[in-house]
């Protein structure tokens, strides 16, 4: 169908980007690049060499030991989906955790971390025919992206989102932390001093506060299609 090209979504968190950009990628049969679950892997290894926690942030010993952090993504067969493996280990269960993403933030900011992840990204997008989702991918990434999006919701409804997600698989959350959570990752993710959180000029805005699910799929499948052909 059409020429490839590179289809960026940026946004808030939680507003469900990676299940429209896991879909779109299905649909066009491209590559789906949850770049959330790059930061989210840093983040984990820090936390597993004790250099974060709710107390202390040793960025300069993470920067230092960057270079040990290998990052690929592999196909789970059962599902069909593109898994993150960090170091050799498979940690896409690991990383969805509240205590993870209450830290990935302070990660996110820093600019080494940036650098390293973004060349990675740039590197998995030369092909073009890929779906990459994240906080940058149209302002950083792929600013010559043929299509971004920019998905957006009010922080209840991604709270609530997050926090049934959270529920279902097991985890002892509550609502109000899980809110605390989005509201306080908005914050450091559209002040941070390198790459914040910003719409492209031209991303076109879904504000998915109010849309279904399928109600959502139909507006941006029809944005797709008119990009593709
Ligand atoms: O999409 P997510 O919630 O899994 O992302 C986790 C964190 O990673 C988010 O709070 C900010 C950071 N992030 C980023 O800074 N740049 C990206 N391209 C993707 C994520």
């Amino acid at each position: 169908m059409g020429n490839k090209i590179i289809i960026a979504i940026d946004g808030h968190s939680s507003t469900g980007k990676s299940t429209v950009a896991r879909r779109l990628a299905k649909e066009l049969g491209y590559v789906y690049v949850d770049t959330g679950a790059m930061y989210r892997s840093v983040t984990l290894y820090a936390m597993q060499k004790d250099l974060i926690d709710k107390e202390h942030f040793d960025s300069h010993t993470l920067i230092q030991v960057l270079s040990e952090i290998q990052i690929r993504f592999e196909i789970n067969k059962d599902s069909g989906r593109n898994e993150v493996v960090l170091n050799g280990k498979n940690v896409e269960r690991e990383i969805r955790s509240l205590e993870v993403s209450s830290f990935v933030s302070q990660v996110a900011a820093i600019s080494e971390v940036r650098t390293k992840l973004v060349e990675q990204q740039q590197e998995m997008g030369e092909e073009k025919g890929i779906v990459m989702d994240g906080r940058d991918i149209g302002t950083v990434v792929f600013p010559k992206a043929e299509l971004k999006l920019f998905m957006t919701a009010t922080a209840k409804d991604r709270a609530e989102r997050r926090y049934k997600e959270l529920v279902d698989r097991g985890d002892k959350v509550t609502y109000e932390e899980v809110l605390k959570n989005v509201v306080d990752r908005d914050h450091i993710d559209s002040t941070r001093k390198d790459s914040p959180l910003k719409k492209a000029e031209d991303a076109i805005v879904i504000d998915n506060s109010n849309l279904t699910l399928e109600g959502q799929f139909e507006k941006i499948f029809e944005i797709v299609n008119n990009a593709v052909k």
